[in-house]
């Protein structure tokens, strides 16, 4: 390994602000013409490449436009805007100038922006006039209007043109690009301690709001680094191909920071699986030459089922390694990707990993290039990791062939640490549960071999399409619906999305309503407080929800009726009203 690739904490008298400078000056220093940036837009074919140079002039001019906009070190900027160069140069001027950035997703609702922006306390707000997605315009600008109305932090409004059309602007709007071509291109980076914040990311949990994760300078850089290099099996000139959102932590990771600390080429992708048509990824392969693709499983199950052609259609042989990530990856899905998408010649990784994690933590390699991978396992933990399997009674399971509570036994450099704000919820989320060890929420199975595969979460928390959702926060939203009493949230098993999300309504007394007309209200409901995807699939009214005689609501046994699973009820005799089960039962949707 190059020494001098390693993030140095060079201190007060060391090589002046060396290591702050990894993701860009560096590179520029080397190679200012290899390209940084491959903007891929929506529509095909109008790529625009930003090289090293010209993202660190980028970067400068946000940087000291910040600045001059009052924003000091250890402020928080929420970013939302969608994957496109000065979104990245955003992130960067912020960790250039020794701010946090709080990215939140552009799929998100007004108030899940307000949310995110008042816990982080932002005083300004980088965003697009509009945004572009599969064909359509998505007026961005106007969600953030609506959320600021409600956030009193907030002092100014930065705004980036994606489109040509003109949004109204307040006084407390500022042009972003007019703007920051007035400032020099020369930023001074800031030194910041290692353990400093580099960001903020908010994720669900099993309760309450969304949490604020705090990642922090040095660790988290060189693990997304190093996990991108060996794991993907990165190389020098190599075009890496990852599909997710910034929104999310696979972004920031595996768009952002560790291809930008590689020297890599990354791409931005602006657009959907399908669009224009499902041979989009691999149209887009093909054009720009990706040799590692990393996506979710939700859309592979999605593209396989419109058959191989839209595949073989275009010449994929510069793809080198396939990476899944997000979900569990079933098995039909895992041999598609490999036999079709990668002609059978390329090693699928499933790459399991959390926000809290900074970056992959398990996944098939590094290994020795002809070890065996096995369909739909995530296999072996990355160099540093230490997984734990406990029971229910906390005990380690020592031995192979074991399904437990999935744990890591020792830090490591890339973990969140602390929930902005909330030090005492993340001891309590992550610590408590298993005295000793960092719990994941998930549950994973040891085989016989000694690898892993992720089983899926054992809290409260629905995993749609690779989103996570709270079923509290969910159900927060569903109550405040003028009819609603109580409702309990559960996910369920889709063929593409991978959970569905059934919705369980008791109403108040007296109240009818037909179910189409409340099922319409509640939907529009989740995705003005929530997001789009939040949304039920499945609405049931129901008298009561069956609860324990303490009042708990028995979601173990409503998950059952929900996968059908009726003859495995298990125990019902804590249920305060043993008949609600077979109301819910006989009630119950047939799921398609
Ligand atoms: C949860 C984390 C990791 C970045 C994207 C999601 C599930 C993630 C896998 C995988 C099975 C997976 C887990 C995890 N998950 N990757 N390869 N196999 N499950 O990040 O939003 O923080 O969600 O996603 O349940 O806990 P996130």
């Amino acid at each position: 390994m190059r020494q001098d690739w390693i993030p140095l904490n060079c201190g007060e008298n060391g090589v002046k602000n060396k290591w702050k400078v990894n993701c860009l000056d560096r590179h520029v220093q080397t190679c200012p013409e290899r390209v940084a940036l491959i903007w891929e837009r929506d529509e095909p074919g109008t790529e625009v490449k930003i090289t090293y140079r010209q993202l660190l002039e980028l970067t400068c001019r946000l940087g000291n436009l910040l600045k001059r906009q009052g924003v000091r070190r250890g402020d928080c900027v929420t970013i939302y805007m969608p994957p496109c160069p000065l979104a990245v140069a955003s992130m960067l001027a912020c960790a250039r100038i020794g701010a946090a950035h709080n990215v939140v997703f552009a799929g998100f609702s007004s108030e899940a922006l307000a949310d995110r922006i008042r816990d982080a306390q932002s005083s300004t707000v980088i965003t697009v006039n509009q945004g572009v997605r599969g064909g359509k315009v998505v007026d961005l600008k106007r969600t953030v209007d609506q959320a600021v109305q409600n956030c009193p932090s907030v002092q100014q409004v930065l705004v980036a043109m994606r489109t040509e059309n003109t949004v109204a602007m307040t006084d407390r709007d500022v042009p972003l690009e007019e703007e920051m071509m007035k400032e020099d291109v020369v930023c001074e980076p800031v030194a910041m301690d290692s353990e400093d914040v580099l960001f903020l990311l908010y994720t669900s949990g099993s309760t309450g709001k969304p949490k604020g994760l705090v990642h922090t300078q040095a660790g988290y850089l060189l693990y997304t680094s190093l996990t991108h290099r060996y794991v993907f099996n990165y190389h020098d000139g190599d075009v890496f191909g990852c599909v997710a959102d910034i929104g999310w932590i696979t972004g920031h990771s595996y768009i952002v920071y560790g291809p930008l600390c590689n020297g890599g080429t990354t791409v931005l992708f602006e657009s959907t699986p399908v669009y224009p048509n499902p041979g989009r990824y691999w149209e887009m392969v093909e054009r720009l030459g990706i040799n590692q693709f990393y996506g979710a499983p939700t859309a592979i199950r999605l593209l396989l089922k419109y058959g191989d052609e839209w595949v073989q259609n275009y010449n994929r042989s510069s793809l080198k390694t396939l990476g899944s990530v997000g979900e569990p990856i079933n098995t039909e899905a895992w041999e598609w990707y490999h036999r079709v998408v990668g002609d059978g010649r390329c090693p699928v990784v499933d790459t399991w990993w959390q926000t809290e994690t900074g970056g992959i933590c398990i996944a098939p390699r590094p290994s020795d290039p002809e070890a065996e991978i096995v369909p739909g396992m995530a296999m072996r933990p990355f160099y540093g990791i230490k997984p734990a399997l406990l029971d229910t009674e906390g005990e380690v399971l020592s031995s192979n062939d074991s399904t437990g509570a999935l744990c890591i036994s020792q830090a490591w450099p890339g973990m969140a640490r602390t929930i902005h704000n909330h030090h005492q919820r993340f001891t309590e989320t992550y610590f408590h549960p298993y005295p000793g060890f960092f719990f994941t929420g998930d549950g994973a199975h040891r085989s016989k071999e000694g690898y892993y595969q992720i089983v899926g979460r054992l809290d409260d928390v629905i995993n749609v399409s690779g989103h996570r959702l709270g079923t509290a926060e969910l159900e927060d939203v569903v109550n405040q619906c003028p009819g609603v009493a109580e409702s309990a949230a559960i996910g369920y098993s889709h063929d593409i999305k991978g959970e569905g999300v059934y919705v369980f309504v008791v109403l108040k007394k007296a109240v009818m309503v037909e179910e189409d007309v409340l099922a319409q209200q509640l939907r529009e409901m989740v995705s003005r407080s929530i997001a789009k995807y939040a949304c039920p699939d499945f609405i049931q009214v129901v008298r009561c929800l069956p609860k324990t005689r303490s009042g708990k609501i028995m979601r173990r046994v409503l998950r059952k009726v929900v996968e059908r699973n009726t003859d495995e009820l298990g125990d019902l005799s804590t249920l305060d009203d043993p008949d609600s089960v077979h109301e819910v039962i006989s009630g119950h949707r047939r799921l398609c």
